[in-house]
């Protein structure tokens, strides 16, 4: 199985290679993602999952040994970087794209992370897998606000984590598409508050983070979700 995908690679995908670096520190973080040919969402780095990623790494410290999930992680680069700085990573993205599935193991194995779950989890599906996972501190999306069909399921998904621990945040970036769209009835109706956060807050004011020509010209933003104060 494992030779198979190895072959289907090696006819489809290219390693994009991101390096973060911290100018005061000269500490430096080389990530390697494969990415496949192929105008699936889930096959490429989107530019809001460079934003994330530099948010990430530029909140490393706090990310040591936290327990975080990545939804819709596509290729994954936000969540190897959580794993690379010492968070307890798990990585999921829909259960009906078993190739998502792969190619998140891809990426761990191109950054000698072995030890980091897979797994299929489809927004607003209660699942044994959902259920089934740790309290976690940290949920991670990158771009996975993009159809306002799905806004609710995620923040259903998100609901459902709350529940093992209230204080979980949702640190999400996304690519404004439509200035029609808001989150604000959603949040209201599941007891969710939303903070925005500057880009300039953490370097990724700029179009080109970790030497990958990406965000571009995108407008990319980013929030982090968490339970309204005096709920739960
Ligand atoms: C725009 S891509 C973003 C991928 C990645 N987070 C990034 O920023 O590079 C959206 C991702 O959401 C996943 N996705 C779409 N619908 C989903 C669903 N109902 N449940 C879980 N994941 C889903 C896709 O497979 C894809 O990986």
């Amino acid at each position: 199985m494992m030779e198979q995908e190895e072959a289907g690679r090696s006819a489809a995908a290219a390693d994009k290679v991101f390096t973060f670096e911290d100018k005061n520190t000269e500490e430096k973080l080389v990530v390697s993602i494969p990415e496949v040919l192929d105008p699936q969402h889930g096959m490429h780095v989107w530019p809001s999952a460079v934003v994330l990623a530099q948010y990430l790494w530029t909140h490393r410290a706090e990310l040591k040994g936290r327990t975080v999930l990545e939804l819709g992680a596509g290729v994954g680069l936000p969540g190897v970087v959580a794993a690379l700085c010492g968070a307890q990573v798990i990585l999921s993205d829909s259960s009906d794209s078993p190739e998502c599935l792969q190619n998140l193991r891809r990426s761990c194995r191109a950054n000698g992370l072995h030890r980091v779950p897979v797994l299929g989890l489809t927004w607003g599906d209660v699942s044994p897998d959902l259920m089934a996972l740790p309290e976690l501190d940290v949920v991670l999306g990158s771009d996975v606000f993009y159809d306002p069909e799905d806004f609710e399921d995620v923040l259903v998904t998100f609901v459902c984590l709350l529940r093992k621990n209230p204080k979980a945040q949702f640190w999400s970036t996304y690519q404004v598409r439509s200035a029609d769209w808001s989150l604000q009835v959603l949040l209201h109706r599941w007891d969710l508050s939303c903070v925005q956060v500057q880009l300039d807050e953490f370097g990724a004011d700029k179009p080109e983070l970790a030497g990958s020509g990406l965000p571009g010209s995108h407008s990319i933003q980013m929030m982090i979700i968490s339970q309204e104060e005096g709920r739960g």
